[in-house]
């Protein structure tokens, strides 16, 4: 497969919410392992009171403001700008994720599927604050690591995730472990991923490849996330993934 381009969908999801999803929409349902990717908006008062989820792993990254997320099994905590929020759904987790009270909040939510043979798993949750995340300096830019090398994230699927800012002139080359799929997504500015020009809300989709190279000629800031496919049919449905 070569790579291609697609570009968010902008709606309104619950009461107060923005989101930019890049999918699930109905032209482009998934990207195995990937089942979700909603770059978010929400405003003060607005938010995600309790439902349920099941079958899958999410990964909630705040870029602005913080989200406050309490479950079924006790946990009861709220992740600030930089922090992620990973709940792991198994075979079922209700929780509730409501924004910080002032101001806007800012960032996404993606969704990991989990194989047949983990759907059953016990559900669980893990906060990663943001001195916790490991940063590398890189040729003009910053590297986060969510998930992947150094990173304290717990994955029952393996997963590269990385939040990249580059000022003008920044590169990045990324070695991609065989086998993995993924795509990057600019979240403010443009950059060149493999020769390819990409905009904001927009991402390339990529496999078959052993490296990405990222290089951006102004301020620009992207997410690149890579992971080993499953290989399985994913039936997702409202808040479940069987
Ligand atoms: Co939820």
């Amino acid at each position: 497969m070569q790579s291609f381009i697609r570009s968010a969908v902008n709606g309104a999801e619950g009461d107060g919410a923005e989101v930019n999803r890049l999918f699930p929409v109905q032209a482009f349902m998934n990207f195995d392992p990937f089942v979700l990717w909603d770059d978010f908006t929400i405003s003060a008062g607005a938010g995600f009171p309790d439902h349920p989820h099941r079958g899958f792993e999410g990964i909630t990254y705040v870029f602005q403001g913080s989200v406050k997320h309490k479950d079924n099994l006790g946990n009861d905590s709220t992740v600030s700008s930089g922090g992620l929020q990973r709940f792991t759904a198994g075979k079922g987790i209700v929780h509730s994720e409501m924004p910080s009270a002032e101001g806007a909040t800012r960032g996404i939510q993606m969704w990991v599927n989990l194989p047949s043979r983990l759907k059953q798993l016990e559900p669980d949750y893990q906060q990663v604050n943001s001195d916790s995340v490991p940063e590398h300096e890189i040729s003009n830019g910053i590297v986060r690591v969510l998930s992947g090398e150094g990173s304290p994230l717990r994955l029952n699927t393996p997963v590269v995730y990385l939040d990249v800012k580059l000022d003008a002139g920044g590169e990045l080359e990324q070695a991609i472990p065989a086998g993995y799929r993924g795509f990057v997504y600019v979240i403010q500015g443009s950059c060149e991923v493999n020769g390819e020009a990409v905009e904001q809300g927009s991402a390339v989709f990529m496999e078959d490849i052993t490296a990405v190279n990222v290089s951006s000629d102004s301020s620009s800031r992207l997410m690149l996330c890579f992971g080993q496919p499953h290989g399985e049919p994913i039936f997702q449905h409202g808040p479940y993934v069987d």
